[in-house]
């Protein structure tokens, strides 16, 4: 069986990288002949003169033709007698960064092509950060357009020397430089007579016989769990694809995190009965006793892995929405999933010439050092050991969208002198006390909407019902607590994590808690609720529209906000997301305050949430 190479190309709009591959595929004979007479004939039509339009070839990428650039990522598949190849093609402007990545980390070779005539430029500085960010680590600079400057030796040198002086603090494996001319076939599949000076390999070649096995820098034995078969009530087995190593029959693993030990009883490859699996293959293992196993967890022999939930990480942000510091998100290692919050963005690295910059926030292709904080532990490795257990994906928790891809750079420790201290008097005993179930009812929406007019009603009701409670107003407790918060969305997030951990606290002393905040981004809520717990989180969406609220203007604010005199606000300069699914929808044009309060009290005792 032949091998195959996954590469992709780097370039900018006119560096030439389609009429590079194209060549390669006509040059090589890859084409079947109806293919190739289209292609004259589209070409005599087109705009080159006559002459081939290589280009034409790359049928996946009809939009760049029309347009002048590459928009997405466009796959193509190619073989010839030595190893059959998948090429990404992508494009090259800064704003299709996150497509680059995306092509990047599927690939083991990078071809990035340069304009002889042009040389290094700020974005193949930029293509090669990307490249190495993904963890490529076999770099090709075709050097193109060499015709262009008639096969100049002295210049493809320095072209050359640039751009290993640029690449010296990547982490690299191999380093190719090939002088090449897309559009004459230059040193891509056939010798250049141009090019008597050049002792390398062509393009083809390099690519025929470049060798991108892992030379992994551990032995022993590594695979995450990504599913565990019971086909019947006497076998128990894991499977996964084993990433590092080898193991067989007999052998001692353990498993992470629960750190328990057990032997391998019976490996499976497919259906078939082995002895030994090692790196790359696919493996069903079963154990000789039962052990915590199940998805995501580890087993290893002989690797030092580690156990953390923080952790510092180089991200590069792919969200259309900008990265906020506290939010939430889905961390996906390997297999593992766990929820993840961004602590702190360290800075931010200036994706064309590396420089640290401080930052709040990041935006869509903007790269940047964090820590991240998880729920629990995770089995991880740094990225240079294992690329499976040392890169992750952020997703955003509503939209279930890749919101970020990054790459693991060091654990942080967090305090281990810090335990939870179990008190005799639990919530149920504070609760019962007070004869109520302690919930907390939360109001949402605009400024002006009425949800404190609302909460405050509601509180006197349940007080003259006898029950214990606690209001907490976003104006009052941005005097206090949260007198440091502004209205940036980072604010407005830790505003909201506050309020949430302190209404927690309210219920554990058993008090029902009416909050009124905007609250205006669903993420944030849906935090809240998970803070809170799912059953005693009750939603209520003050549905007031801007018009109206406006009109009331209570407090002047939408009147200065519209004079540009109150930055970010709600409704005017800065969103609120509806909710979903609330537990009710108080529509405050439509009736009274009394009416409303009536109903949600009504509501609040048919789904009996103020009483065991
Ligand atoms: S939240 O968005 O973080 O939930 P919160 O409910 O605490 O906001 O505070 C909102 C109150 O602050 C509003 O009712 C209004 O009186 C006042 N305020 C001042 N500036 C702004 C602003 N830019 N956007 C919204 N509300 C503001």
């Amino acid at each position: 069986m032949i091998d195959s190479l996954k590469f992709i190309t780097c370039g900018s709009v006119d560096d030439g990288k389609s009429t590079l591959i194209g060549h390669l595929l006509y040059d090589a004979k890859l084409l079947f002949s109806d293919q190739e007479k289209a292609l004259e004939l589209e070409s005599k039509v087109g705009s080159n003169d006559g002459d081939i339009d290589y280009s034409l070839l790359l049928d996946g990428l009809m939009a760049e033709r029309e347009q002048g650039i590459t928009i997405d990522v466009a796959y193509r598949y190619f073989i010839t007698d030595h190893r059959s190849f998948i090429v990404a093609d992508t494009p090259g402007h800064e704003q299709y960064t996150r497509n680059m990545a995306v092509g990047a980390s599927f690939a083991d070779v990078a071809v990035i092509l340069v304009d002889a005539s042009q040389g290094i430029l700020i974005q193949t500085k930029r293509h090669a950060r990307i490249c190495s960010l993904m963890g490529i680590k076999h770099f090709v600079l075709a050097v193109n357009k060499m015709d262009l400057i008639a096969y100049d030796e002295h210049r493809f040198n320095e072209i050359k020397e640039e751009f290993l002086r640029e690449v010296a603090n990547l982490d690299l494996d191999t380093i190719s430089v090939i002088p090449v001319s897309a559009t004459e076939g230059d040193n891509i599949v056939n010798r250049s007579q141009h090019t008597s000076w050049y002792t390398g390999e062509t393009l083809i070649r390099y690519l025929e016989t470049i060798d991108v096995s892992i030379k992994s820098k551990q032995s022993g034995f590594l695979m995450s769990v990504q599913r565990v078969s019971r086909p019947n009530h006497k076998f128990r087995g894991f499977q996964g694809q084993v990433e590092v190593g080898e193991i067989s029959v007999g052998d001692e693993i353990i498993s992470f995190p629960s750190e328990e030990k057990a032997c391998v009883k019976s490996i499976f490859i497919g259906n078939k009965d082995c002895t030994t699996v090692s790196a790359g293959q696919p493996a069903n293992i079963q154990l000789d006793s039962e052990i915590d196993v199940s998805r995501g967890c580890v087993l290893v022999r002989d690797v030092a892995v580690e156990l953390a939930d923080m952790f510092t990480a180089e991200i590069l942000w792919m969200d259309d929405a900008e990265l906020v510091v506290g939010r939430n998100y889905v961390l996906k290692l390997g297999t593992k999933v766990v929820p993840a919050t961004l602590m702190k963005i360290k800075h931010k690295i200036d994706i064309n010439t590396g420089k640290h910059i401080s930052a709040d926030k990041l935006l869509k292709n903007e790269l940047a050092i964090c820590d991240l904080s998880l729920a629990e532990n995770i089995v991880f490795d740094s990225f240079t050991n294992s690329k499976g257990l040392g890169s992750f994906i952020l997703m955003d928790r509503i939209t279930n969208m890749t919101s970020a891809c990054g790459v693991i750079k060091h654990a942080l420790r967090r305090s281990t002198n810090v335990v939870w201290q179990d008190t005799d008097v639990t919530q149920k005993i504070r609760a019962n006390q007070k004869n109520q179930r302690p919930i907390t009812i939360w109001f949402t929406g605009l400024s002006g909407s009425g949800k404190s007019t609302l909460a405050n009603e509601l509180e006197k009701r349940l007080v003259a019902m006898g029950k214990h409670t606690m209001l907490l107003d976003g104006d009052n407790v941005r005097h206090g607590l949260n007198k440091n918060l502004g209205f940036k969305p980072q604010d407005r997030v830790e505003n909201i994590r506050r309020i949430a951990e302190v209404s927690k606290l309210m219920n554990e002393a058993g008090l029902i808690v009416i909050t009124s905040f905007i609250s205006p981004y669903q993420e944030d809520r849906q935090s809240a609720r998970e803070v809170i717990g799912e059953d005693s989180f009750v939603e209520i969406y003050v549905s007031t529209s801007v018009e109206e609220c406006e009109r009331r203007d209570v407090k002047g604010l939408y009147k200065k906000a519209r004079a540009g005199e109150i930055p970010n606000f709600t409704g005017v300069s800065a969103p609120y997301e509806e909710p979903n699914s609330p537990f009710m929808k108080v529509e405050t044009e439509m009736c009274s305050i009394e009416k409303a309060t009536d109903l949600i009290l009504q509501t609040l005792m048919e789904q009996k949430c103020l009483k065991e």
